[in-house]
């Protein structure tokens, strides 16, 4: 069994390694640019985790971590041009560095990495791997969907809210680990326990981001605070809002959904609401009963408790995160 740290250093060198094409050189500067612009390398750890849980090597894992890390990066690219974010991991963001047009062509060019990575594990779980990822990444385009036309809407409830995070950011959660156990030679049972186990960290996982763009250190965040309520993004905090407000909150809210321009004071309101009716408690609340499912999904995995330990660790240690 491996640290998390230690297959965190694996991965990190291995990103390091991989040599992009060099013309055009516009089409592959973005893709090195937010590969090492150091994010957690959450989802590839997860990869590995999932592979040394059932006893599989690591090594036959990494170029399947790789594609889910690449991928990931993919989408925050086009993530970032939807949601109109100006930075990322504490840098600019790519289609403000390099364009829209140029950022979007970049992201399509990553998907196309990942699946050159993912070809490369071993023949006998190749198409069981493959058929993972495509169930992830159509997930993913479904979650991003929805999580716009959110944007729009004034009726959405908790439920819908769940079920798109799910599929925004917790299937690539649950995905990661189904690969990295199939490729570790788990059984299928096993492989969509694992997944269960992801995808119910992946919810935790969402609700603790929508926590942090608005109650993160801008600084330690790495991206602008805020960035939901400009958008008017459904997030837990702000449906949570809406069910417990009285009329005249409701009232205040409905005008600043309206409100583009005066920012500063429309976060600062919203945020003062959202102190005032207590949602973030809530949305921790909720969060921690994510975890709790997980933990539910990882106790019937029959591998030594011990193996485990790597896995309770790191789920533990990213409710408390601060980026
Ligand atoms: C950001 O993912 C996108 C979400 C699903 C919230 P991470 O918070 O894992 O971002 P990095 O890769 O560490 O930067
Ligand atoms: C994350 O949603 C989902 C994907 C990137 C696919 P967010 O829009 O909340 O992610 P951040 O906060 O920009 O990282
Ligand atoms: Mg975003
Ligand atoms: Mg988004
Ligand atoms: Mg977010």
């Amino acid at each position: 069994m491996h640290t998390t740290s230690e297959l965190q250093e694996i991965i990190e060198k291995a990103i390091s390694e991989i040599e992009y094409p060099a013309h055009p050189k516009n089409l592959y500067a973005p893709i090195a640019y937010i590969m090492n612009l150091g994010g957690k390398r959450l989802r590839p750890a997860l990869v590995l985790i999932a592979t040394d849980l059932f006893n599989g090597n690591i090594e036959e894992a990494l170029p399947a971590a790789l594609a889910i890390e690449t991928f990931h990066n993919f989408t925050l690219i086009h993530d970032d041009i939807m949601d109109n974010a100006p930075l990322r991991r504490g840098k600019i963001t790519v289609h403000e560095k390099w364009g829209t047009n140029n950022a979007i062509l970049s992201g399509d060019v990553m998907m196309v990495e990942s699946n050159k990575q993912l070809t490369k594990v071993k023949i006998e779980v190749l198409k069981a791997v493959l058929d993972t990822f495509n169930a992830t990444a159509q997930g993913v385009c479904e979650g991003q969907q929805l999580d716009m036309e959110f944007e729009l809407r004034h009726d959405v409830g908790i439920a819908e809210y769940i079920d798109m995070i799910r599929l925004k950011t917790a299937v690539l959660v649950g995905g990661a680990m189904k690969i990295g156990a199939i490729v570790g030679g788990a059984t299928n049972e096993e492989a969509q326990l694992i997944y269960d186990f992801g995808e119910k960290l992946g919810i935790a996982f969402q609700l603790q981001d929508d926590i942090l763009d608005v109650y993160g250190d801008p600084e330690k965040f790495g991206k602008q605070i805020g960035g939901d309520i400009i958008a008017n993004k459904k997030t837990y905090l702000l449906l949570k809002l809406q069910e417990l407000a009285g009329k005249d909150d409701l009232t205040a809210l409905a005008r600043h959904a309206l409100n583009t321009t005066t920012l500063t004071t429309k976060i600062d309101d919203i945020k003062a609401l959202y102190d005032r009716y207590q949602v973030k408690e809530l949305a921790t609340e909720q969060m921690r009963q994510y975890l709790d499912s997980a933990f539910q999904a990882l106790a019937n995995i029959k591998v030594p408790e011990a193996q485990k330990k790597v896995l309770i660790g790191l789920a533990n240690a990213l409710m408390h995160r601060e980026r």
